[in-house]
Order: structure tokens, then sequence, then C-alpha cells
């Protein structure tokens, strides 16, 4: 598939999405999310990606949203059918996102609103740069998040603070969504890309199995009562006890060497 609205690039350990219409500041169309959408499929079959970047392209926006002029065709005042898909739609490619298998990193280069904080909010963490805007203006446009918003930013930031950020559609600086934990880190623009590239780094030099399942069972978590928690954790810790980069860890360790782990 030829894409014209996202950029992908390889690079030795990772790969990079740039959402690429900066003229709309990166606002999330149909066909963007149906490439990006394909993007992931051809991307999580390749063993030599170890994490997944994406960011916007442009000084300005990571993604200022869904497209309202696509969005503005769901309006019928009989049926809230063409709504309904329109969030599914989106859901799914988001979910994608998170159930990639390999760390996803959100570059947020600057605004993130609507669907462009729930893509960052899909993403398994986000790095933003210092210029960078967190919020959900949905409630100015007569409608609520759709694209996972209601339910990933209220496991992240909470309930008390997602209430406030859906219902005031208020934006928050990059320095304020990191107290909120809705950022982990926040860096000058020049090195955002530079700061997601050095936890790729870091993540790929661990044993993968052990990366892949850390993500699995924590993202079940969202939705576990405790005991079953706990036993999605023992499943796929034992899974972890099968895999060769296992016994290489701990051979490492006992022989007093770094661990030589094997991505395939
Ligand atoms: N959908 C479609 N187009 C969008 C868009 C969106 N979500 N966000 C921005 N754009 C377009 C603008 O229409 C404009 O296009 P034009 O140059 O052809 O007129 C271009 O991107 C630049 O946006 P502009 O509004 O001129 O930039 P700004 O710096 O004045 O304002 C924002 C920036 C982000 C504050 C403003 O664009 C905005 O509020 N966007 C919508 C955010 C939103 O409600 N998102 C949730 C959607 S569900």
């Amino acid at each position: 598939m030829e894409y014209s609205t996202i950029l992908v690039e390889r690079a030795d350990n990772f790969a990079r999405i740039t959402l690429n219409r900066p003229d709309k500041l990166n606002a999330l169309n149909r066909q963007l999310l149906t490439e990006l959408d394909h993007a992931l499929d051809a991307l999580a079959q390749e063993t030599s990606i170890a994490a997944l970047i994406i960011t916007g392209s442009g000084e300005k926006a990571f993604a200022a949203g869904a497209d309202i002029s696509e969005l503005q065709a769901c309006f019928n005042p009989d049926d809230a059918q063409a709504g309904r898909s329109f969030a599914e739609f989106g859901q799914s490619v988001f979910n994608k996102i998170e159930d990639f298998g390999k760390p996803v990193i959100a570059a947020v280069n600057g605004f993130a609103l609507g669907g462009g904080c729930e893509l960052a909010l899909a993403c398994h963490l986000r790095f933003a740069s210092d210029n960078a805007k967190f919020g959900q203006p949905e409630v100015n446009l007569g409608i609520i998040p759709g694209y996972g918003g209601t339910q990933r930013l209220t496991h992240i930031v909470g309930r008390g603070r997602a209430v406030e950020l859906i219902l005031t559609g208020a934006m928050v600086g990059a320095r304020d969504a990191e107290q909120m934990g809705l950022v982990n880190d926040v860096v000058d623009f020049n090195h955002l890309q530079e700061r997601a590239e050095e936890f790729v780094d870091t993540v790929s030099s661990k044993g993968q199995e052990a990366v892949s399942a850390s993500l699995k069972a924590i993202l079940f978590a969202a939705d576990a009562t405790a005991e079953s928690g706990l036993a999605k954790e023992a499943e796929l810790f034992g899974q972890t006890c099968t895999s060769d980069n296992f016994r290489e860890g701990t051979a490492a360790f006992l022989e007093k060497r770094k661990a030589n782990f094997s991505r395939s």
C-alpha cells in the first residue's frame, strides 16, 4: 500500500510512523487511519523491530484530533449508527496500537487533542516536547471522546482528572500533563526523538519475550479483578520461563557477564 498521509521509517531496532498532514495539524481523517491500520499490521510482522515510535510531522501538532470536516457527516437526527461506526473504526485502529505486542511510544511534538490525545493514550508511554498540549475538546463540538478517551484517560490519570479534562475540554501543557501522569517525560522539542530512541535502546537490550509479556500483563490489569490479574501474571510468567532468553538471562547473571539476548 502506498501511503500519502503517514511516513514509515525503519531503523536498526525500531520503526517510526509519522502522521503527515501538517497543513491540517495531522488531523486524523479516514485515509490516515486506514494507512495507520495497514502500517501497524505490516510492522507487527517484522521481528527486527523491538519498538515503535509514533509522532507527528511539523513543529505544531502531534494530531489535532479526528478530522472535523469528516466528523460533521456523522450528524443524523434519526440514527446514531453513523457516529457509532465512526467511533468504532478509530477504536479498532487504536486497539491495534495497544495490542502491538512491543512497546509503542508516542513522541508528542505539539497539539495532542481529541483523537490525537486518544492516539497518544493508546500508546504504551508518552514523551512530550515542552510545547505539547493535551486535551479532549469534544465537548466543545457537542460530542464525547469516541476513540477510547473516556476509558484510557480514566485509567491513566484517574476519574477526577478525566472528568475535569473531558467536561471542560480544557488544554493542559506538557508539564501539567506530566504531573498528572499523562506524560512520562518532557524534553526540549529538539531532543524529543532522541528521548524516545533512548527508551527504545533500553528496552531492545532486554529479553523480548519478557518485554511483550510485561506489556500484556500490565494492559490486562485495566479490566481485571485482583484474582484474574494475578492468574494472568502467573500464566505469562510461566511462558517467559520457557524462553531461551530466560535461560540466557539467568546464566549471564550467575556467570557475572552481560546477557546476550536474541531478538527473534
Ligand atoms: N480537523 C480538521 N481540520 C483541522 C483540525 C481538525 N481536528 N484541527 C485543525 N485543522 C485544520 C484547520 O481547519 C486549518 O485548516 P485550514 O488552514 O485549511 O483552514 C489548519 O488545520 C490549521 O489549524 P488552525 O485552526 O488554523 O490553527 P490554530 O493554530 O489557529 O489553532 C488548534 C490550533 C489546534 C487550537 C485548532 O486548530 C483546533 O482547535 N483544532 C480542533 C481541535 C479539536 O477540536 N479536536 C477534536 C476533534 S474531535
